[in-house]
């Protein structure tokens, strides 16, 4: 009989900066009201990297070294390393270049996947295929972006949502029936309109002018983002519990895209889930973007026991979504 090999989590670990910029603080900086950022998002406080000549590589770097240090491996034994992020170092070459360099992966290739706040989950089903088929042993998937690097912090309808940090997973291979077990994944890029970069790209290269009209920024229409992040999200997960056959009673955790509280909430009621199964660290992250999950994960890891059914569920700029369920596959 043939077993199927899928791709098993077997390690995660992350990396936030030490430094805190709360509610308070951004009220000093930008029109705002600590309260209302607190009851309408959920965030109390997010994390900034401070230090010049720091980019997202050097969050991403912590991480993974986290990560080989708890599986007892180098970084010698990685084959691959997938990066999801919008806040890369360069614009080329890839970040995944520059991590596999400073973290010494020379027997690695890899490569950046840019799917914002669904780049965790978009990563996590691409590297899963490279172990599927064989084709890699160890393959790391990290998420990573250094959000205060896009953000106007005189936009308070922005800067008081995202924060920096990044999270890895180590995937390996097994016949035991744990890990990555389905996915499904959307985009509709009419989305675009309402949440993006506007210059900096090969459409609108950086210029004098695209600096003064603020357009390297994070531009975002929340409201329209808001209605179809809420139920886009909630869709999503619903529909790989009943592709699986999966009730409420059989799913361990929800693991949600940290960007709004509310659509959290949301998500986890239509998918019949109490709050005990929701995990959330929005409070002291805010919007990591690609971190969220991986973060998420790193800090309920105690929590989660071997056979759990996890749903990581995400949706984000694009618009892209979408959800993955696992199979939780060790207890720590
Ligand atoms: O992860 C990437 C995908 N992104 C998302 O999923 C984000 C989705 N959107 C959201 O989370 C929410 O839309 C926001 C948190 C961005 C905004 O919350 P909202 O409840 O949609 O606010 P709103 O834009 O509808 O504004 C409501 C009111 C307005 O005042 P008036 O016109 O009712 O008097 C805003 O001016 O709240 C005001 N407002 C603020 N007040 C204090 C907007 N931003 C702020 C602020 N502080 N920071």
């Amino acid at each position: 009989m043939m077993t199927k090999t899928t791709a098993s989590i077997t390690a995660v670990a992350g990396y936030v900066p030490d430094y805190v910029l709360t509610n308070e603080e951004l009220v000093k900086m930008v029109s705002t009201d600590a309260n209302w950022i607190e009851t309408r998002t959920g965030i109390k406080e997010r994390r900034i990297l401070k230090g010049e000549g720091l980019g997202t590589s050097d969050m991403a770097v912590i991480a993974i070294e986290r990560l080989l240090k708890k599986r007892g491996i180098t970084a010698l034994d990685i084959d691959m390393i997938i990066v999801a992020s919008v806040t890369p170092d360069l614009i080329f070459p890839s970040t995944s270049n520059i991590i596999c360099d400073k973290i010494g992966a020379t027997n690695a290739w890899g490569f950046d996947l840019a799917a914002a706040c669904s780049g965790f989950v978009f990563a996590l089903t691409t590297g899963t295929q490279f172990i599927e088929t064989g084709k890699c042993k160890k393959v790391i998937v990290v998420g990573a972006d250094k959000m205060s690097s896009i953000l106007d912090y005189t936009d308070r309808s922005t800067c008081i949502i995202f924060g920096d940090g990044a999270g890895a997973v180590l995937l390996e291979p097994t016949t035991d029936g744990y890990g990555v077990i389905d996915s499904i994944l959307g985009v509709d890029g009419s989305g675009r309109a309402h949440l993006h970069q506007k210059a900096g790209g090969s459409v609108k290269p950086p210029s004098h002018a695209t600096i003064d009209a603020k357009e390297h920024f994070v531009y975002q229409e929340g409201q329209a983002v808001f209605k179809r992040a809420v139920v886009g999200m909630a869709e999503v997960s619903a529909e790989i519990m009943e592709k699986n056959n999966l009730t409420s009673e059989d799913v361990a955790w929800l693991v949600p895209h940290q960007a709004n509280k509310r659509i959290i909430d949301a998500t986890a009621e239509r998918m019949g889930l109490s709050s005990e199964k929701v995990m959330l660290n929005i409070q002291k992250y805010g919007n990591t973007t690609a971190a969220t999950i991986p973060l998420c994960l790193w800090d309920y890891e105690k929590q989660l026991k071997k056979g759990d059914n996890i749903i990581l569920s995400t949706f984000g700029a694009g618009f892209t979504w979408g959800a993955v369920y696992v199979k939780w596959a060790y207890n720590s």
